[in-house]
Protein backbone atom coordinates (compact mmCIF):
# COMPACT_ATOMS: atom_id res chain seq x y z
CA UNK A 1 0.00 0.00 0.00
CA UNK A 2 1.25 3.28 -0.01
CA UNK A 3 0.03 6.84 -0.20
CA UNK A 4 -2.70 6.91 -2.67
CA UNK A 5 -4.88 4.55 -0.70
CA UNK A 6 -5.81 8.07 1.24
CA UNK A 7 -7.56 10.38 -0.85
CA UNK A 8 -5.23 13.87 -1.32
CA UNK A 9 -7.15 16.09 0.19
CA UNK A 10 -5.49 19.61 -2.39
CA UNK A 11 -8.48 19.95 -4.21
CA UNK A 12 -11.03 19.79 -1.54
CA UNK A 13 -9.63 23.02 -0.30
CA UNK A 14 -12.00 25.80 1.36
CA UNK A 15 -11.98 29.10 -0.40
CA UNK A 16 -10.46 31.74 1.89
CA UNK A 17 -13.95 33.17 2.61
CA UNK A 18 -14.85 29.94 4.02
CA UNK A 19 -12.04 30.40 6.23
CA UNK A 20 -13.30 33.74 7.79
CA UNK A 21 -17.20 32.86 7.59
CA UNK A 22 -19.37 29.89 7.95
CA UNK A 23 -20.03 27.22 6.28
CA UNK A 24 -22.48 28.53 3.02
CA UNK A 25 -25.01 25.70 3.06
CA UNK A 26 -24.90 24.61 -0.62
CA UNK A 27 -21.63 23.82 -0.97
CA UNK A 28 -22.34 20.88 1.92
CA UNK A 29 -25.37 19.60 0.62
CA UNK A 30 -23.79 16.97 -1.44
CA UNK A 31 -20.89 16.69 1.00
CA UNK A 32 -20.71 15.23 4.29
CA UNK A 33 -17.59 14.44 7.44
CA UNK A 34 -16.95 11.88 9.37
CA UNK A 35 -14.82 12.69 11.90
CA UNK A 36 -13.32 9.42 13.88
CA UNK A 37 -11.65 10.22 17.31
CA UNK A 38 -9.30 7.28 17.84
CA UNK A 39 -8.56 6.73 21.26
CA UNK A 40 -12.33 8.01 22.18
CA UNK A 41 -12.51 6.65 25.39
CA UNK A 42 -9.02 8.43 26.35
CA UNK A 43 -7.98 11.58 28.69
CA UNK A 44 -8.17 14.09 25.63
CA UNK A 45 -10.25 12.77 23.38
CA UNK A 46 -13.00 13.42 27.01
CA UNK A 47 -11.40 16.52 27.93
CA UNK A 48 -10.78 18.44 24.81
CA UNK A 49 -11.91 16.94 21.20
CA UNK A 50 -15.53 16.52 21.64
CA UNK A 51 -15.67 19.68 23.72
CA UNK A 52 -14.20 21.62 20.61
CA UNK A 53 -16.85 19.33 18.26
CA UNK A 54 -19.18 20.76 20.29
CA UNK A 55 -18.13 23.98 19.85
CA UNK A 56 -17.81 24.21 16.90
CA UNK A 57 -20.76 22.61 16.11
CA UNK A 58 -22.85 25.10 18.73
CA UNK A 59 -21.36 27.99 16.64
CA UNK A 60 -22.39 26.59 12.77
CA UNK A 61 -18.99 26.21 12.31
CA UNK A 62 -19.27 22.48 10.74
CA UNK A 63 -20.91 21.55 8.07
CA UNK A 64 -24.35 20.96 7.87
CA UNK A 65 -23.74 17.25 7.29
CA UNK A 66 -21.53 15.39 9.76
CA UNK A 67 -21.09 12.39 11.94
CA UNK A 68 -18.14 11.81 14.90
CA UNK A 69 -17.18 8.16 15.20
CA UNK A 70 -15.81 7.52 18.53
CA UNK A 71 -13.21 4.25 18.15
CA UNK A 72 -11.20 2.54 20.89
CA UNK A 73 -10.97 -1.38 21.96
CA UNK A 74 -12.95 -0.43 25.33
CA UNK A 75 -16.76 -1.57 24.69
CA UNK A 76 -19.52 0.83 24.95
CA UNK A 77 -22.09 1.28 23.29
CA UNK A 78 -23.69 4.72 21.52
CA UNK A 79 -25.42 5.46 24.30
CA UNK A 80 -22.57 5.12 27.13
CA UNK A 81 -20.41 7.15 24.53
CA UNK A 82 -23.02 10.35 25.00
CA UNK A 83 -23.36 10.13 28.70
CA UNK A 84 -19.17 9.93 28.58
CA UNK A 85 -18.77 13.17 26.91
CA UNK A 86 -21.85 14.86 27.86
CA UNK A 87 -20.35 16.27 31.11
CA UNK A 88 -17.79 17.89 29.04
CA UNK A 89 -19.76 20.11 26.72
CA UNK A 90 -20.30 23.47 27.30
CA UNK A 91 -22.28 26.00 25.18
CA UNK A 92 -19.93 28.96 25.38
CA UNK A 93 -22.30 32.10 24.20
CA UNK A 94 -25.71 31.96 25.80
CA UNK A 95 -25.67 28.99 28.47
CA UNK A 96 -29.39 29.28 28.93
CA UNK A 97 -31.67 29.42 25.94
CA UNK A 98 -31.03 26.57 23.57
CA UNK A 99 -27.54 25.16 25.03
CA UNK A 100 -29.42 21.97 25.95
CA UNK A 101 -31.48 21.44 22.31
CA UNK A 102 -28.35 21.90 20.70
CA UNK A 103 -26.05 19.48 23.48
CA UNK A 104 -28.73 16.67 22.57
CA UNK A 105 -28.82 17.18 18.54
CA UNK A 106 -24.67 16.87 18.63
CA UNK A 107 -25.14 13.68 20.94
CA UNK A 108 -26.85 12.47 18.58
CA UNK A 109 -24.60 12.60 16.01
CA UNK A 110 -22.04 10.84 17.81
CA UNK A 111 -21.39 7.03 17.79
CA UNK A 112 -19.15 4.86 18.70
CA UNK A 113 -16.86 1.54 17.58
CA UNK A 114 -15.16 -0.90 19.87
CA UNK A 115 -12.19 -2.12 17.92
CA UNK A 116 -8.91 -3.28 18.22
CA UNK A 117 -5.66 -0.47 17.12
CA UNK A 118 -3.92 -3.22 14.68
CA UNK A 119 -7.26 -4.78 13.60
CA UNK A 120 -8.28 -4.39 9.74
CA UNK A 121 -11.09 -6.27 10.02
CA UNK A 122 -12.42 -4.14 12.79
CA UNK A 123 -11.60 -0.87 10.54
CA UNK A 124 -13.69 -2.31 7.33
CA UNK A 125 -16.49 -2.74 10.10
CA UNK A 126 -16.03 0.66 11.08
CA UNK A 127 -16.22 1.53 7.81
CA UNK A 128 -19.57 0.40 7.09
CA UNK A 129 -20.92 2.03 9.64
CA UNK A 130 -19.75 5.28 8.42
CA UNK A 131 -20.95 4.23 4.89
CA UNK A 132 -24.13 4.02 6.62
CA UNK A 133 -24.66 7.59 7.90
CA UNK A 134 -23.11 9.03 4.79
CA UNK A 135 -26.01 7.74 3.20
CA UNK A 136 -24.83 8.05 -0.25
CA UNK A 137 -23.00 11.98 -0.05
CA UNK A 138 -19.62 12.70 -1.16
CA UNK A 139 -17.97 11.59 1.86
CA UNK A 140 -14.69 13.63 3.66
CA UNK A 141 -12.56 12.01 6.58
CA UNK A 142 -10.43 12.71 9.23
CA UNK A 143 -9.23 10.90 11.53
CA UNK A 144 -8.28 12.27 15.09
CA UNK A 145 -5.44 9.75 16.58
CA UNK A 146 -6.09 10.32 20.27
CA UNK A 147 -3.70 7.37 21.65
CA UNK A 148 -0.57 6.55 22.50
CA UNK A 149 1.90 7.03 19.61
CA UNK A 150 2.82 3.11 19.95
CA UNK A 151 -0.44 2.35 18.16
CA UNK A 152 -0.14 5.28 15.22
CA UNK A 153 1.00 3.73 12.61
CA UNK A 154 -0.92 0.57 13.05
CA UNK A 155 -4.21 2.44 13.38
CA UNK A 156 -3.13 4.56 9.90
CA UNK A 157 -2.46 1.07 8.29
CA UNK A 158 -5.64 -0.47 9.16
CA UNK A 159 -7.37 2.80 8.09
CA UNK A 160 -5.87 3.57 5.02
CA UNK A 161 -6.12 0.30 3.85
CA UNK A 162 -9.97 -0.29 5.18
CA UNK A 163 -11.97 3.01 6.08
CA UNK A 164 -10.68 5.68 3.96
CA UNK A 165 -13.02 7.68 1.98
CA UNK A 166 -13.45 6.64 -1.25
CA UNK A 167 -14.13 9.45 -3.71
CA UNK A 168 -13.65 12.58 -1.01
CA UNK A 169 -10.47 13.65 1.05
CA UNK A 170 -9.16 11.99 3.62
CA UNK A 171 -7.11 13.42 6.72
CA UNK A 172 -5.27 12.13 9.45
CA UNK A 173 -4.31 14.54 13.03
CA UNK A 174 -1.66 13.22 14.75
CA UNK A 175 -0.92 14.16 17.96
CA UNK A 176 2.33 14.48 19.75
CA UNK A 177 4.85 13.02 20.87
CA UNK A 178 6.19 12.86 17.27
CA UNK A 179 9.12 10.19 18.31
CA UNK A 180 11.80 11.44 21.38
CA UNK A 181 14.32 12.08 19.04
CA UNK A 182 15.50 13.09 15.73
CA UNK A 183 15.79 8.83 14.71
CA UNK A 184 12.56 8.00 16.09
CA UNK A 185 10.93 10.77 14.52
CA UNK A 186 12.09 10.44 11.19
CA UNK A 187 11.36 6.47 11.51
CA UNK A 188 7.73 7.81 12.24
CA UNK A 189 7.42 10.33 9.41
CA UNK A 190 8.84 7.75 7.22
CA UNK A 191 6.05 4.77 8.70
CA UNK A 192 3.13 7.39 8.01
CA UNK A 193 4.53 7.93 4.37
CA UNK A 194 3.80 4.49 3.47
CA UNK A 195 -0.27 5.28 4.03
CA UNK A 196 -0.05 9.17 4.25
CA UNK A 197 0.92 11.55 1.60
CA UNK A 198 2.72 14.62 3.81
CA UNK A 199 -0.54 17.32 2.45
CA UNK A 200 -2.52 14.23 4.61
CA UNK A 201 -0.92 14.53 7.66
CA UNK A 202 -1.96 17.17 10.67
CA UNK A 203 0.71 17.10 13.15
CA UNK A 204 -1.09 18.95 15.97
CA UNK A 205 0.82 21.35 17.75
CA UNK A 206 -2.53 23.37 20.29
CA UNK A 207 -0.21 26.04 20.94
CA UNK A 208 -0.21 27.02 17.86
CA UNK A 209 -4.04 26.83 17.97
CA UNK A 210 -4.02 29.49 21.13
CA UNK A 211 -5.01 32.71 20.15
CA UNK A 212 -2.30 34.98 21.29
CA UNK A 213 0.48 33.04 19.29
CA UNK A 214 -1.69 33.02 16.20
CA UNK A 215 -2.17 36.56 17.34
CA UNK A 216 1.73 37.19 17.20
CA UNK A 217 2.34 37.49 13.40
CA UNK A 218 -0.49 40.14 13.31
CA UNK A 219 1.27 42.04 15.86
CA UNK A 220 4.54 41.94 13.96
CA UNK A 221 3.84 42.18 10.87
CA UNK A 222 0.26 44.77 10.47
CA UNK A 223 1.86 47.27 12.56
CA UNK A 224 4.23 49.62 11.89
CA UNK A 225 5.84 49.84 15.27
CA UNK A 226 6.97 46.72 16.24
CA UNK A 227 8.86 45.36 13.12
CA UNK A 228 11.69 47.16 12.92
CA UNK A 229 12.71 46.70 16.67
CA UNK A 230 12.40 43.05 15.69
CA UNK A 231 16.15 41.95 15.80
CA UNK A 232 19.77 41.74 17.32
CA UNK A 233 19.90 45.78 16.96
CA UNK A 234 17.17 46.45 19.41
CA UNK A 235 16.50 43.11 21.18
CA UNK A 236 19.04 42.08 24.22
CA UNK A 237 16.65 38.66 24.77
CA UNK A 238 13.80 37.28 24.73
CA UNK A 239 12.42 35.00 26.66
CA UNK A 240 9.57 31.79 26.61
CA UNK A 241 8.12 30.71 29.94
CA UNK A 242 5.78 27.77 30.56
CA UNK A 243 5.28 27.22 33.72
CA UNK A 244 2.23 25.20 35.46
CA UNK A 245 1.06 25.22 39.24
CA UNK A 246 0.55 21.39 39.11
CA UNK A 247 2.64 17.90 38.48
CA UNK A 248 2.19 15.21 35.61
CA UNK A 249 -0.94 14.44 37.80
CA UNK A 250 -2.16 10.62 35.74
CA UNK A 251 0.15 11.23 33.21
CA UNK A 252 3.38 9.99 34.88
CA UNK A 253 3.61 6.95 33.03
CA UNK A 254 3.70 8.59 29.40
CA UNK A 255 5.68 11.91 30.73
CA UNK A 256 8.87 9.61 32.56
CA UNK A 257 9.75 8.20 28.71
CA UNK A 258 9.52 12.23 27.95
CA UNK A 259 10.26 14.58 30.21
CA UNK A 260 9.98 18.51 29.70
CA UNK A 261 12.28 19.30 27.37
CA UNK A 262 10.70 16.84 24.98
CA UNK A 263 6.88 18.12 26.33
CA UNK A 264 7.21 21.26 26.49
CA UNK A 265 10.14 23.00 24.63
CA UNK A 266 11.19 20.93 21.51
CA UNK A 267 7.24 21.61 20.01
CA UNK A 268 5.35 24.06 22.28
CA UNK A 269 8.13 26.99 23.45
CA UNK A 270 9.99 26.04 19.95
CA UNK A 271 6.91 26.40 17.58
CA UNK A 272 6.06 30.35 19.24
CA UNK A 273 10.22 31.12 19.13
CA UNK A 274 9.76 30.14 14.94
CA UNK A 275 6.92 32.40 15.21
CA UNK A 276 8.60 35.08 16.99
CA UNK A 277 11.67 34.71 14.87
CA UNK A 278 10.82 34.24 11.22
CA UNK A 279 11.65 36.35 8.58
CA UNK A 280 8.38 37.60 6.45
CA UNK A 281 7.00 35.16 4.21
CA UNK A 282 6.03 36.27 0.88
CA UNK A 283 2.14 35.49 1.85
CA UNK A 284 -0.13 34.32 4.59
CA UNK A 285 -0.31 30.64 2.46
CA UNK A 286 0.52 27.77 4.81
CA UNK A 287 3.66 26.81 2.82
CA UNK A 288 5.13 30.42 2.97
CA UNK A 289 4.57 30.46 7.16
CA UNK A 290 6.48 26.95 7.08
CA UNK A 291 9.41 27.67 4.56
CA UNK A 292 10.49 30.49 7.08
CA UNK A 293 9.94 28.71 10.05
CA UNK A 294 11.88 25.93 8.92
CA UNK A 295 14.51 28.53 7.79
CA UNK A 296 14.57 29.73 11.31
CA UNK A 297 15.13 26.46 12.97
CA UNK A 298 17.61 25.26 10.39
CA UNK A 299 19.58 28.59 11.68
CA UNK A 300 19.64 27.64 15.08
CA UNK A 301 22.56 26.18 16.78
CA UNK A 302 22.43 22.72 18.77
CA UNK A 303 21.86 22.69 22.41
CA UNK A 304 25.01 22.60 24.36
CA UNK A 305 24.95 20.74 27.57
CA UNK A 306 26.40 23.75 29.30
CA UNK A 307 23.01 25.86 28.27
CA UNK A 308 20.59 23.64 29.90
CA UNK A 309 19.40 23.32 33.86
CA UNK A 310 17.25 20.71 34.80
CA UNK A 311 15.04 20.29 37.51
CA UNK A 312 12.57 17.91 39.04
CA UNK A 313 9.91 18.49 41.91
CA UNK A 314 10.18 17.11 45.03
CA UNK A 315 7.43 16.57 48.06
CA UNK A 316 6.29 19.95 49.82
CA UNK A 317 3.84 20.90 52.48
CA UNK A 318 2.60 24.26 52.80
CA UNK A 319 0.03 25.38 54.96
CA UNK A 320 -0.59 21.46 56.10
CA UNK A 321 -1.48 20.58 53.02
CA UNK A 322 1.03 17.96 51.39
CA UNK A 323 1.91 17.93 47.66
CA UNK A 324 3.69 14.66 46.35
CA UNK A 325 7.12 14.77 44.99
CA UNK A 326 7.57 13.51 41.07
CA UNK A 327 8.87 10.23 42.21
CA UNK A 328 5.76 9.57 44.40
CA UNK A 329 3.50 8.46 41.57
CA UNK A 330 3.49 4.95 41.39
CA UNK A 331 3.88 5.25 37.77
CA UNK A 332 7.28 6.63 37.78
CA UNK A 333 10.51 4.47 38.45
CA UNK A 334 11.83 6.06 42.65
CA UNK A 335 14.91 6.34 41.07
CA UNK A 336 13.59 8.54 37.62
CA UNK A 337 16.36 11.24 36.33
CA UNK A 338 13.32 12.66 34.25
CA UNK A 339 13.14 16.65 34.03
CA UNK A 340 10.18 17.83 35.09
CA UNK A 341 11.70 21.48 34.59
CA UNK A 342 14.21 22.83 32.50
CA UNK A 343 15.78 25.60 31.24
CA UNK A 344 18.02 26.67 28.45
CA UNK A 345 19.71 29.31 26.56
CA UNK A 346 19.38 29.05 22.77
CA UNK A 347 20.99 31.20 19.62
CA UNK A 348 19.88 31.49 16.00
CA UNK A 349 22.52 32.10 13.75
CA UNK A 350 21.42 34.67 11.06
CA UNK A 351 21.79 37.97 10.31
CA UNK A 352 18.84 39.48 12.28
CA UNK A 353 19.03 37.18 15.44
CA UNK A 354 23.12 36.82 15.83
CA UNK A 355 24.32 36.90 19.54
CA UNK A 356 20.80 37.53 21.04
CA UNK A 357 19.72 35.06 23.85
CA UNK A 358 16.67 33.19 23.06
CA UNK A 359 15.89 31.52 27.07
CA UNK A 360 13.31 29.20 27.31
CA UNK A 361 12.12 28.07 30.98
CA UNK A 362 9.49 25.15 31.60
CA UNK A 363 8.54 23.08 34.22
CA UNK A 364 5.46 21.67 36.54
CA UNK A 365 4.55 21.89 40.03
CA UNK A 366 5.89 25.37 40.11
CA UNK A 367 4.45 28.21 41.68
CA UNK A 368 2.01 29.46 39.16
CA UNK A 369 0.46 28.90 35.64
CA UNK A 370 1.75 30.84 32.88
CA UNK A 371 3.12 30.74 29.23
CA UNK A 372 4.78 34.13 28.46
CA UNK A 373 6.54 35.64 25.83
CA UNK A 374 9.23 38.14 27.00
CA UNK A 375 11.17 40.86 24.75
CA UNK A 376 13.46 42.86 27.01
CA UNK A 377 15.04 45.24 24.75
CA UNK A 378 18.46 47.04 24.93
CA UNK A 379 19.07 50.05 26.82
CA UNK A 380 18.17 53.74 25.48
CA UNK A 381 21.73 55.21 24.38
CA UNK A 382 22.80 58.15 26.27
CA UNK A 383 19.73 58.10 28.13
CA UNK A 384 19.07 61.77 29.29
CA UNK A 385 17.48 60.37 32.40
CA UNK A 386 19.70 58.02 33.34
CA UNK A 387 20.71 60.22 36.55
CA UNK A 388 16.97 59.67 37.54
CA UNK A 389 16.86 55.97 37.54
CA UNK A 390 20.11 55.33 39.62
CA UNK A 391 22.54 52.57 38.59
CA UNK A 392 20.04 49.76 38.07
CA UNK A 393 19.90 51.23 34.36
CA UNK A 394 18.05 47.11 33.28
CA UNK A 395 15.30 48.09 35.37
CA UNK A 396 14.65 50.75 32.94
CA UNK A 397 14.29 48.85 29.50
CA UNK A 398 11.25 48.90 27.66
CA UNK A 399 9.80 45.25 28.02
CA UNK A 400 7.27 43.95 25.60
CA UNK A 401 5.02 40.85 27.34
CA UNK A 402 2.59 38.91 25.30
CA UNK A 403 1.29 36.63 27.99
CA UNK A 404 -0.45 33.64 26.16
CA UNK A 405 -2.50 32.40 29.27
CA UNK A 406 -4.16 32.74 31.77
CA UNK A 407 -5.15 36.12 31.14
CA UNK A 408 -4.21 36.95 27.85
CA UNK A 409 -2.70 40.26 27.30
CA UNK A 410 0.07 42.12 25.38
CA UNK A 411 1.49 45.07 27.43
CA UNK A 412 4.88 47.40 27.12
CA UNK A 413 6.73 48.09 29.70
CA UNK A 414 7.80 51.72 29.33
CA UNK A 415 9.24 54.69 31.51
CA UNK A 416 6.96 57.30 32.22
CA UNK A 417 7.06 60.70 34.51
CA UNK A 418 4.94 60.91 37.77
CA UNK A 419 3.04 63.50 37.39
CA UNK A 420 3.95 66.36 39.47
CA UNK A 421 6.62 69.06 40.31
CA UNK A 422 9.18 67.27 41.21
CA UNK A 423 10.85 64.92 37.88
CA UNK A 424 10.18 61.61 39.41
CA UNK A 425 9.95 58.30 37.00
CA UNK A 426 7.97 55.49 36.98
CA UNK A 427 7.64 52.00 35.27
CA UNK A 428 4.05 51.58 33.68
CA UNK A 429 2.51 49.44 31.50
CA UNK A 430 0.61 50.24 28.05
CA UNK A 431 -1.58 47.42 28.33
CA UNK A 432 -3.84 45.26 26.22
CA UNK A 433 -5.34 43.08 28.43
CA UNK A 434 -7.83 40.79 26.67
CA UNK A 435 -10.63 40.37 29.48
CA UNK A 436 -11.17 44.05 28.99
CA UNK A 437 -10.94 44.78 25.50
CA UNK A 438 -12.57 42.08 24.11
CA UNK A 439 -15.28 40.70 26.35
CA UNK A 440 -15.77 37.57 25.01
CA UNK A 441 -15.18 33.85 25.56
CA UNK A 442 -12.05 32.95 23.93
CA UNK A 443 -11.82 29.73 21.84
CA UNK A 444 -10.24 26.92 22.91
CA UNK A 445 -6.87 25.75 20.89
CA UNK A 446 -8.32 22.49 19.54
CA UNK A 447 -11.49 24.58 18.06
CA UNK A 448 -9.43 26.01 15.80
CA UNK A 449 -7.44 23.27 14.97
CA UNK A 450 -10.04 21.47 14.42
CA UNK A 451 -11.37 24.03 11.94
CA UNK A 452 -8.32 24.23 10.36
CA UNK A 453 -7.80 20.30 9.22
CA UNK A 454 -11.54 20.16 7.97
CA UNK A 455 -10.64 23.19 5.98
CA UNK A 456 -7.82 21.69 5.11
CA UNK A 457 -5.87 25.01 6.22
CA UNK A 458 -2.44 23.53 7.21
CA UNK A 459 -0.70 27.05 8.40
CA UNK A 460 -1.04 25.94 11.88
CA UNK A 461 0.02 22.10 11.34
CA UNK A 462 3.71 20.44 11.67
CA UNK A 463 5.27 19.89 8.19
CA UNK A 464 7.94 17.17 8.43
CA UNK A 465 10.70 18.91 7.64
CA UNK A 466 10.13 21.46 10.30
CA UNK A 467 10.05 18.33 12.59
CA UNK A 468 13.41 17.13 11.84
CA UNK A 469 14.79 20.80 12.39
CA UNK A 470 13.05 20.93 15.82
CA UNK A 471 14.60 17.87 16.73
CA UNK A 472 18.30 18.45 15.59
CA UNK A 473 18.51 21.26 17.61
CA UNK A 474 17.77 18.83 21.26
CA UNK A 475 18.50 15.71 20.17
CA UNK A 476 22.66 15.38 21.28
CA UNK A 477 21.82 17.50 24.65
CA UNK A 478 18.97 14.59 25.26
CA UNK A 479 21.43 12.13 24.18
CA UNK A 480 23.96 13.75 26.32
CA UNK A 481 21.44 13.82 29.32
CA UNK A 482 20.67 10.21 29.14
CA UNK A 483 24.18 9.13 28.67
CA UNK A 484 25.15 11.01 31.37
CA UNK A 485 22.74 10.05 33.63
CA UNK A 486 22.18 13.73 34.49
CA UNK A 487 20.89 13.97 37.49
CA UNK A 488 18.81 17.07 38.13
CA UNK A 489 18.37 19.79 40.49
CA UNK A 490 15.54 19.04 43.02
CA UNK A 491 13.19 21.40 43.66
CA UNK A 492 9.85 22.03 46.09
CA UNK A 493 6.43 21.50 44.96
CA UNK A 494 4.75 24.76 44.16
CA UNK A 495 8.37 26.82 44.76
CA UNK A 496 10.15 28.72 41.79
CA UNK A 497 11.74 25.99 40.45
CA UNK A 498 15.65 25.64 40.76
CA UNK A 499 18.07 28.31 41.64
CA UNK A 500 20.79 27.10 38.54
CA UNK A 501 18.02 28.96 36.00
CA UNK A 502 19.09 31.95 37.29
CA UNK A 503 22.73 31.15 37.33
CA UNK A 504 22.24 29.94 33.22
CA UNK A 505 20.25 33.28 32.98
CA UNK A 506 22.66 35.37 34.75
CA UNK A 507 25.82 33.58 32.32
CA UNK A 508 23.88 35.88 29.25
CA UNK A 509 23.42 38.52 31.89
CA UNK A 510 19.78 38.06 31.51
CA UNK A 511 17.35 38.39 34.18
CA UNK A 512 14.25 36.35 33.93
CA UNK A 513 10.86 38.27 34.05
P1 LIG B 1 -4.71 8.02 27.11
O1 LIG B 1 -3.62 7.37 27.87
O2 LIG B 1 -5.93 8.42 27.84
O3 LIG B 1 -5.04 7.05 25.91
C1 LIG B 1 -6.11 7.23 25.00
C2 LIG B 1 -6.76 5.89 24.75
O4 LIG B 1 -5.83 5.04 24.11
C3 LIG B 1 -7.15 5.19 26.03
O5 LIG B 1 -8.44 5.55 26.43
C4 LIG B 1 -7.06 3.75 25.65
O6 LIG B 1 -8.28 3.37 25.04
C5 LIG B 1 -5.97 3.70 24.60
N1 LIG B 1 -4.69 3.26 25.16
C6 LIG B 1 -4.11 3.68 26.31
N2 LIG B 1 -2.94 3.06 26.49
C7 LIG B 1 -2.77 2.24 25.45
C8 LIG B 1 -1.75 1.34 25.05
N3 LIG B 1 -0.66 1.16 25.78
N4 LIG B 1 -1.91 0.66 23.89
C9 LIG B 1 -3.00 0.84 23.14
N5 LIG B 1 -3.99 1.69 23.47
C10 LIG B 1 -3.88 2.38 24.59
O7 LIG B 1 -4.06 9.24 26.33
P2 LIG B 1 -4.54 10.73 26.24
O8 LIG B 1 -5.97 10.79 25.90
O9 LIG B 1 -4.05 11.44 27.44
O10 LIG B 1 -3.65 11.25 25.03
C11 LIG B 1 -3.84 10.82 23.71
C12 LIG B 1 -2.71 11.32 22.84
O11 LIG B 1 -2.68 12.73 22.91
C13 LIG B 1 -1.34 10.86 23.28
O12 LIG B 1 -0.53 10.71 22.14
C14 LIG B 1 -0.83 12.02 24.12
O13 LIG B 1 0.57 12.09 24.13
C15 LIG B 1 -1.43 13.20 23.39
N6 LIG B 1 -1.65 14.36 24.23
C16 LIG B 1 -2.42 14.28 25.36
C17 LIG B 1 -2.66 15.40 26.14
C18 LIG B 1 -3.54 15.35 27.35
O14 LIG B 1 -3.74 16.39 27.98
N7 LIG B 1 -4.09 14.21 27.74
C19 LIG B 1 -2.08 16.72 25.77
C20 LIG B 1 -1.31 16.70 24.55
C21 LIG B 1 -1.12 15.55 23.84
P3 LIG B 1 -8.82 1.88 24.98
O15 LIG B 1 -8.17 1.11 26.07
O16 LIG B 1 -10.29 2.03 25.16
O17 LIG B 1 -8.44 1.42 23.63
C1 LIG C 1 0.72 19.16 26.61
C2 LIG C 1 1.71 18.56 27.52
O1 LIG C 1 1.19 19.15 25.29
O2 LIG C 1 0.48 20.51 27.00
C3 LIG C 1 1.25 18.63 28.95
O3 LIG C 1 1.89 17.20 27.17
C4 LIG C 1 0.88 20.05 29.34
O4 LIG C 1 2.24 18.15 29.83
C5 LIG C 1 -0.06 20.64 28.30
O5 LIG C 1 0.25 20.03 30.60
C6 LIG C 1 -0.28 22.11 28.56
O6 LIG C 1 -1.28 22.60 27.72
P1 LIG C 1 -2.15 23.86 28.13
O7 LIG C 1 -2.92 24.16 26.93
O8 LIG C 1 -2.97 23.43 29.29
O9 LIG C 1 -1.17 24.92 28.52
Amino acid sequence: LNAVSFQDGLSENSPIEDQIGHLSESKHNETTISITVVGASGDLARKKIFPALFALFYEDWLPEHFTVFGYARSKLTDEELRNMISGTLTCRIDKSENCGDKMEQFLQRCFYHSGQYNSEDDFAELDKKLKLKEEGRKPNRLFYLSIPPNVFVDVVRCASRHASSPTGWTRVIVEKPFGRDSDSSAELTRCLKQYLSEDQIFRIDHYLGKELVENLSVLRFSNLVFEPLWSRQYIRNVQLIFSEDFGTEGRGGYFDSYGIIRDIMQNHLLQILALFAMETPVSLDAEDIRNEKVKVLRSMRKLQLDDVVIGQYKGHTKGGKSFPGYTDDPTVPKNSLTPTFAAAALFIDNVRWDGVPFLMKAGKALHTRRAEIRVQFRHVPGNLYKRTFGTDLDKTTNELVIRVQPNEAIYLKINNKIPGLSMRLDRSNLNLLYSSRYPIEIPDAYERLLLDAIEGERRLFIRSDELDAAWAIFTPVLKELDTDKVAPELYPYGSRGPVGAHYLAAKYNVRWG
